[in-house]
């Protein structure tokens, strides 16, 4: 009897820091009164965080679209990025700005429910509030796609949301936005996820820090993603700014795979920000 009262005792306890520790976060409304948009900086976040990269549709021409449907194979199974578009029934056209800023800040959806860090929200939850928000009004501005979102073909028990509580709790440490990170590092790690493709992970799926950039699993399914640690890359500063803007290696290789994607966006931004993430790359220890 003893036992099973103890048993008992220690599932209760287990559900209940369960219930405790993976519940959703309160949502305050975004005052959002204290920002004046501006569409041009709106552009430069969209191309910086690289939104389009995962949202449009396989193959599109229309990097604007973001109707969904890409596919990224993992350990945890397959997951589909859905249609973010401003539609109202098969997009996101019917959220208002908090509901944005709690997905990309928190991962967090509308109803309450943890997003799967495939979204790479816990580098998003870097960004700054008025970076968001005018992303936010960038985004108003883009087209509205009425494809329907997939359903992620994912194994138990990674498919249940409420477990990616316990995720955030391993992972996603610093939740705050550290006003004194500097530009290069706001750019690489805050909109640009570079290490959410560069750095491996480990079984849970958590950046392992202690091999920051030093080559990941490719999320397309085959083959690995370089390591682009300076003591692997070894490109000049030069060399690193002009794959960024050109895609060409410094053996006249063409970029390909999810990199592509990336530099399109980034050889849209100024020499300035390429020259910031290349010192960034050229400083990692
Ligand atoms: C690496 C690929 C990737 C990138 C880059 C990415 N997303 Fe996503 N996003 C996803 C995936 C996968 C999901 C689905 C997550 C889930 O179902 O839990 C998602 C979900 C979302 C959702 C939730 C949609 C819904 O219907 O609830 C929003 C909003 C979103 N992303 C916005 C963005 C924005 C804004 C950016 C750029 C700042 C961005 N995403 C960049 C992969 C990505
Ligand atoms: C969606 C995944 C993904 C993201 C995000 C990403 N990369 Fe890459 N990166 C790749 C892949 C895949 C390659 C290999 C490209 C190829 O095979 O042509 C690559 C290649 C590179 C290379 C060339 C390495 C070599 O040895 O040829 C550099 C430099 C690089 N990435 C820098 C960056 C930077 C800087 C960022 C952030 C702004 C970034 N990457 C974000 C997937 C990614």
């Amino acid at each position: 009897m003893k036992k099973f009262i103890f048993v008992i005792s220690f599932l209760f306890i287990g559900i209940v820091t369960y219930i405790l520790i993976t519940k959703p976060i309160e949502v305050k409304k975004i005052q959002v009164n204290d920002f004046k948009s501006n569409l041009e900086n709106g552009r430069h976040i969209f191309l910086a965080s690289g939104c389009n990269s995962c949202h449009i549709s396989e193959g599109s021409e229309n990097k604007l679209l973001l109707a969904g449907g890409q596919k990224f194979v993992t350990n945890f199974g397959t997951f589909f990025a859905p249609n973010i578009s401003t539609s109202e029934i098969h997009g996101i056209g019917s959220w208002n700005f908090s509901d944005f800023y709690y997905s990309i800040k928190f991962g967090q959806s509308p109803s309450g429910k943890n997003y799967f860090p495939a979204f790479p929200y816990n580098s998003y939850q870097h960004m700054n509030d008025k970076d968001i928000y005018d992303l936010w009004t960038y985004w108003k501005t883009l087209p509205s796609d009425e494809t329907p979102s997939q359903v992620h073909d994912l194994v138990f028990p990674f498919n249940v949301r409420r477990n990616i509580g316990i995720w955030k709790i391993l992972f996603m440490k610093d939740k705050y936005f550290d006003q004194t990170i500097d530009q290069s590092t706001y750019l690489v790690e805050a909109l640009g996820h570079c290490a959410e493709c560069h750095t491996p992970r480990n079984y849970l799926g958590g950046l392992k820090k202690s091999e920051w950039m030093r080559g990941g699993m490719n999320p397309g399914g085959k083959g690995k993603i370089p390591s682009i640690h300076p003591s692997d890359l070894k490109w000049t500063k030069d060399e690193i700014m002009e794959y960024l803007s050109s895609g060409f290696t410094p053996d006249y290789d063409m970029v390909g795979g999810k990199m592509a994607s990336v530099v399109e966006n980034i050889s849209q931004l100024s020499d300035l920000d390429r020259e910031l993430i290349a010192d960034y790359l050229l400083r990692i220890e």
